[in-house]
C-alpha cells in the first residue's frame, strides 16, 4: 500500500512537471549540437518522462545531472565506487534503484523502455560531455 501510494505520488509529480515543462519549452531543438542518434535519444528521454527529473538537456533536477556522467566515477550508497560505463547506465535505467547513487535526492520510478530505447538514451547521455 505505501509503495503503491509512493509510486502514485511520483507519477503525479512527473505529470505536473511534464505539464510545466510543456509550457516553458517552445522548441524541441537541443542547445548543443547533437548527432541525429543522440537527438533521437533526447526525444525518447523527453517522451518517456525522464527529462522531467533529469532535465530536458540532461542538466538534472530531481534526478542526477547527465552531463559528464558517462565514464565518470560514481559513489554508490554503500560506498562502492563504480565507473558509469554502458553497463552502469543500462542497469540504472533498466532497474532503477539497483545501484543507488550516494546522496541521490530520491528514488527513480520504473519504466517500460525497450532495450533499443535504453541504448538510444545512452547514446544521448554519452553525447552530454
Ligand atoms: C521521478 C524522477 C525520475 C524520473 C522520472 C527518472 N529518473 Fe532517473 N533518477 C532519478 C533519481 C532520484 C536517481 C538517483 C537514484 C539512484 O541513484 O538510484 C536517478 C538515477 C538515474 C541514472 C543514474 C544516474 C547517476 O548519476 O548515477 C540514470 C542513468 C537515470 N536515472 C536515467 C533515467 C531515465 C532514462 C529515465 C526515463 C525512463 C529516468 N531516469 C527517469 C529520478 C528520476
Amino acid at each position: 500500500m505505501s509503495k503503491l501510494s509512493l509510486n502514485f505520488s511520483s507519477l503525479m509529480a512527473v505529470a505536473m512537471l511534464l505539464t510545466l515543462g510543456a509550457c516553458s519549452s517552445s522548441s524541441s531543438s537541443a542547445p548543443v549540437d547533437l548527432s541525429p542518434e543522440a537527438s533521437a535519444g533526447r526525444e525518447v528521454s523527453i517522451s518517456a518522462g525522464c527529462a522531467s527529473c533529469h532535465g530536458a538537456d540532461g542538466n538534472g533536477n530531481v534526478g542526477p545531472n547527465w552531463i559528464g556522467l558517462a565514464d565518470s566515477q560514481v559513489t554508490l550508497s554503500d560506498g562502492t565506487v563504480v565507473t558509469a560505463d554502458d553497463d552502469y547506465l543500462y542497469t540504472s535505467i533498466k532497474e532503477p534503484g539497483a545501484m543507488k547513487r550516494r546522496g541521490a535526492s530520491g528514488i527513480m520510478p520504473s519504466n517500460k523502455l525497450t532495450d533499443d530505447e535504453i541504448a538510444s538514451i545512452i547514446v544521448y547521455i554519452r553525447a552530454l560531455k
